[in-house]
């Protein structure tokens, strides 16, 4: 069935978070509420997507056009409420249809839903059609309702209407099962159902749940569909139902990757986003928190205490106590503990980074080590080199990043210096401290001089 139009309500300030951020922009598993909303609803492939904004309305409709450049954002009046919303959304959505109407269903999705997503929807919608109703309400039961609108049903088994908490008299605060702000409504329903919406209520909000009595009214039957797995309609109002949904939605998430074949030691401490892929016999450490499109081949190890972010690590790698944004660690290479890598580093196969190494822009071949104390930025380095402990790529001149270019099979002592641009061939050797300013050629050794001064007899200042 076709949706004349989804319209997704994201004009709420979202107070109960107390943030200077909207509600809807905060993040869960990686990605925007905004965003993971627009994803499950994108999936329906409505005639028009629409979102309502408000509250930093700027912010948030640019949030949503950097998804869907198509979106049509509509800016919701200074009346507050999900009727209100509504009520914009269909005035300016009538407006740009040929005939100054909406024409079929059109989907209403608010924006705190985390984890609503397109099967629950499309399950929705399959209902709302085979009951030709005027309007479907999608709902859950929850043990404990507290803060949620309640379903009042009609013996038949229809709505008779939504109350909310705030409005609710004691019988009605008992029932379990409550809105989740999804809806779908008959066009020309939901135009009558809202035109008469008032703020006779405990928010003085015009509320969108009070247009399903009205629809009721108008002799049409509204329908309620109970989404089958209640925490994927969950809807978050503050930090601490953000922290216990992400909680339990990582849980599912890790139980899911040790049915796949992956070690999970601690899932309690193991964080992994939603576009992460892990392979086969992977382990994963305490401490981790696997982020954005992360890759991580089969047999790798990673953790305890490392982040990765959109990180490439390949078949049988070690990352150990570190972090890897951006970069690719080629296999069986070995990282950490305590390695930084920052964007662009490529590592190849059998590569090693070891303990307080820092490398940005950093492409290492096959085999090559940097085991300890080191700064590798802006170079290449061809592979079975060895880099001594302490080694800094002086990339930087205060103006522009320059490059270091180190051949294969290269020994670099402790404690070297290279300021670049420079380039350094195969097979060379450089003395212990060295400071390389110029190209070296193939084969040759290098160092440079530092004159050791001694003073003998000398007395440290307090015994002077
Ligand atoms: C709403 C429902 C409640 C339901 C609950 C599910 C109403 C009156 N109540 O309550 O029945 O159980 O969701 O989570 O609808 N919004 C706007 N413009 C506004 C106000 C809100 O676009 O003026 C948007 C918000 O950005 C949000 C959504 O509407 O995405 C819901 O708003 P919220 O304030 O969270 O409503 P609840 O109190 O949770
Ligand atoms: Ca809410």
């Amino acid at each position: 069935m076709e949706l004349s139009a989804a319209i997704i309500l994201a004009a709420g300030e979202g107070t109960r978070m107390r943030s200077a951020t909207p509600k809807v922009l905060h993040t869960f598993a990686g990605k925007t509420f905004l965003h993971r909303v627009m994803d499950s609803v994108s999936a329906l492939d409505a005639n028009v997507l629409a979102v309502v904004v408000r509250y930093q309305g700027q912010r948030v409709a640019e949030a949503a056009r950097s998804y869907d450049p198509d979106v049509v954002i509509v800016e919701q009046d200074e009346i507050p409420g999900t009727g209100r919303a509504v009520q914009c959304a269909m005035a300016q959505l009538a407006a740009g249809s040929p005939d100054g109407k909406l024409h079929g269903p059109v989907l209403i999705a608010a924006s705190d839903m985390p984890l609503l997503d397109a099967d629950t929807l499309h399950s929705l919608i399959d209902f709302h059609a085979a009951h030709h109703d005027g309007a479907t309400v999608l709902t859950t039961k929850l043990a404990d309702p507290t803060g949620y609108g309640r379903i009042i049903r009609k013996q038949d088994g229809s709505v008779l209407r939504i109350v909310e908490q705030r409005d609710a008299n004691e019988s009605e605060l008992a029932v379990k099962e409550v809105n989740t702000s999804v809806y779908v409504f008959e066009a020309d329903v939901l135009e009558q159902a809202i035109a008469g919406l008032n703020s006779n209520n405990a928010q003085g909000e015009f509320y969108l749940t009070d247009a399903l009595e009205t629809a009721r009214g108008l002799g049409r039957v509204v329908g309620a569909f109970a989404a089958p797995d209640s925490m994927s309609v969950e809807g978050v109002n503050d930090r601490v139902q953000l922290a216990a949904l992400a909680k339990a939605h990582n849980r599912r998430v890790c139980e899911r990757w040790m049915r796949d074949g992956v070690t999970i030691l601690d899932p309690e401490t193991t964080w992994i986003d939603d576009d992460v892929k892990l392979g086969r016999d992977v382990t994963v450490l305490p401490g981790s928190f696997l982020q954005g499109h992360t890759v991580v081949a089969a047999d790798a190890v990673v953790g305890p205490y490392t982040t990765l972010i959109d990180a490439t690590v390949d078949e049988g790698a070690h990352v150990e106590r570190s972090r890897v944004q951006e970069s690719h660690i080629g296999a069986r290479a070995n990282i950490g503990p305590w390695t930084y890598m920052r964007q662009g580093n490529d590592l190849g196969e059998d590569t090693k980074a070891g303990a307080f190494v820092e490398m940005k822009k950093a492409h290492i071949d096959e085999g090559t080590k940097v085991p300890h104390l080191s700064y590798i930025g802006d170079a290449h380095l061809g592979s079975h080199t060895n880099i001594g402990g302490g080694t800094i790529t002086a990339n930087y001149d205060g103006v522009h990043k320059n490059h270091t270019e180190i051949g294969s099979n290269v020994h670099v002592g402790a404690g070297n210096l290279f300021v670049a641009p420079v380039q350094v061939g195969d097979g060379v050797t450089t003395g212990a401290g060295s400071v390389i300013r110029h190209a070296v050629p193939q084969d040759a050794m290098a160092y440079s001089e530092n004159t050791q001064h001694v003073v003998e007899g000398w007395k440290p200042a307090w015994e002077r």
